[in-house]
């Protein structure tokens, strides 16, 4: 009879020597365990030794309804049961239909078709095929190039990463599909001095760099402004003040799409549907993923309006696109059942009158020495950690190994938090738990922050 303990050391063995994790150094569990998680219930994870862990990330920002939710479970068995697959590819299933229909509905004025992905990434990357045929399709074929924000992340499939704007996870597969043209961020805690203590200022000033941007490349080689309504990359950048107006405004100057990269910012992450109605615009495109089914599923998708649709609805005009697995039936009833929960929980109200506890209990570790900036919106956070308040000096290549990587992550995971300590290199502190928790949830994370935080600026 094998114990619980052999079976651990087993799976053990199997993970290290089977298994490829994600963006992971796998060298980082020579001596190590890889950290197995089993169980998830509510705001809670369970790993393999039945320690507990607030999952203060959703998973990766996909969580919303907690886990552990029968009535999802059980949706996505019947449908199971009763057709388990069936393609997108000229034929259709019932709960593609609805929930096409349902997302028709909840998206931001004329949004009202829906192409299912798998993924994040699919969606980017067939937001972007669609501008391309969209502009052949109407006699302006020169109309190739996206443009987005420094640091930005909009998925790793080449031509996701050719929009993303972190050159370290792009150099290893170099060349890139040929088009990207980035743009600063909305970052303003590192505003450049000229604009760095006027909010709307900056936020104008970002917008206009879109504009020169495209007066750069050449107006009519742009087909695609990706923007995500916060930015989660470098930790957490909300828009200014009438920064999306005149992104709008020039968008339509130039007759250049405007895509709301919602993969994070949708389902209830800001206390809306949709990010792009927080802030007051109008996307072209919406991208999805995540949230859409709280991951008990994987699905993504893309809202366009009819206009986007109309070369391709009559004739022999087609989109030439498709994923087998994309609008799967179990991810769709899935997604249907995960809607339904938002609606008789009112989750968006949760989080909007929950919003601004959240903000409080972080901003209370402002008083540490090491906090530089708190920022987000919604359930969505980031904090960022710096050498010196005063200078916001931060932490140089060889600071951030040993702080980040060697302390932080694992202390913050033992001592039970699960979040991110270490966005691809930049010191911040990532945090978006389910959209289900409150108060003491809060006061959890503030905790567990707070003395991981006070032990890591004894060793810097
Ligand atoms: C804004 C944004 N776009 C795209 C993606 C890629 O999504 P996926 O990992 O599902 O491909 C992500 C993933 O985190 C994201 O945050």
């Amino acid at each position: 009879m094998t114990s619980s303990l052999d079976a651990i050391t087993t799976e053990q063995e199997a993970a290290k020597r089977n298994l490829w994790l994600h963006f992971t150094r796998m060298s980082g569990y020579a001596d190590h365990e890889v950290p197995v998680i089993v169980r998830g219930s509510g705001a809670y994870v369970f790993d393999q030794h039945g320690r507990r862990y607030l999952d203060g990330l959703s998973g990766l920002f996909v969580s919303q309804v907690g886990h552990g939710r029968q009535e999802i479970a059980e949706a996505g068995a019947r449908q199971a049961s009763e057709l388990a697959y069936f393609p997108l590819w000229s034929y259709a299933h019932p709960k593609a239909i609805e929930l096409a229909q349902r997302l028709a509905d909840l998206a931001p004025g004329d949004l009202n078709r829906v192409f299912f992905t798998t993924s994040g990434s699919e969606a980017v990357e067939s937001a972007w095929k669609l501008a391309k045929q969209y502009f052949k399709l109407t006699g302006q074929p020169e109309r190739y190039k996206v443009i987005s924000r420094e640091i930005a992340y909009h998925g790793t499939s080449m031509g996701a990463l050719a929009i993303t704007g972190l050159a370290d996870i792009k150099y290893p597969f170099e060349p890139m599909t040929p088009g990207g043209v980035r743009v600063p961020n909305t970052n303003f805690y590192r505003a450049p001095s000229f604009v760095g203590d006027d909010l709307e200022a900056f936020g104008i000033w970002a917008a206009d760099e879109i504009e020169r941007a495209i007066l750069r490349e050449g107006p009519k080689s742009v087909a695609a402004v990706y923007l995500e309504p916060v930015q989660n990359s470098g930790g957490c950048f909300p828009p200014p003040p009438g920064y999306f107006q005149r992104v709008r405004e020039i968008c339509d100057r130039y007759g250049v799409l405007l895509v709301s990269d919602e993969v994070i910012c949708a389902f209830g992450r800001l206390g809306y549907y949709f990010g792009s109605e927080r802030y007051g615009y109008q996307p072209d495109i919406i991208t999805f993923a995540k949230g859409v089914t709280s991951g008990y599923a994987p699905l993504g998708g893309m809202l366009v309006s009819d206009v986007l649709m109309e070369p391709f609805s009559s004739g022999t005009a087609t989109f030439l696109h498709g994923i087998t697995f994309a609008g799967h039936p179990v991810s769709t009833a899935v997604a249907l059942a995960n809607l339904d929960i938002f609606e008789k929980e009112d989750l968006l109200e949760n989080v909007r009158t929950n919003e601004p506890k959240f903000r409080a209990t972080l901003d209370k570790l402002s008083d540490l020495p090491i906090v530089g900036d708190v920022r987000g919106a919604g359930y969505f956070y980031g904090i960022e950690l710096v050498k010196d308040k005063v200078t916001r000096e931060t932490f140089d290549d060889d600071e951030s190994e040993r702080l980040l990587r060697g302390f932080l992550s694992q202390a913050l995971f033992d001592a039970g938090l699960v979040c991110r300590a270490d966005d691809r290199g930049d010191p911040v502190i990532q945090l978006a738990p389910p959209l289900i928790c409150g108060q003491e949830h809060f006061d959890e994370i503030e905790g567990i922050l707070r003395a991981v935080l006070t032990e890591a600026w004894t060793r810097i």
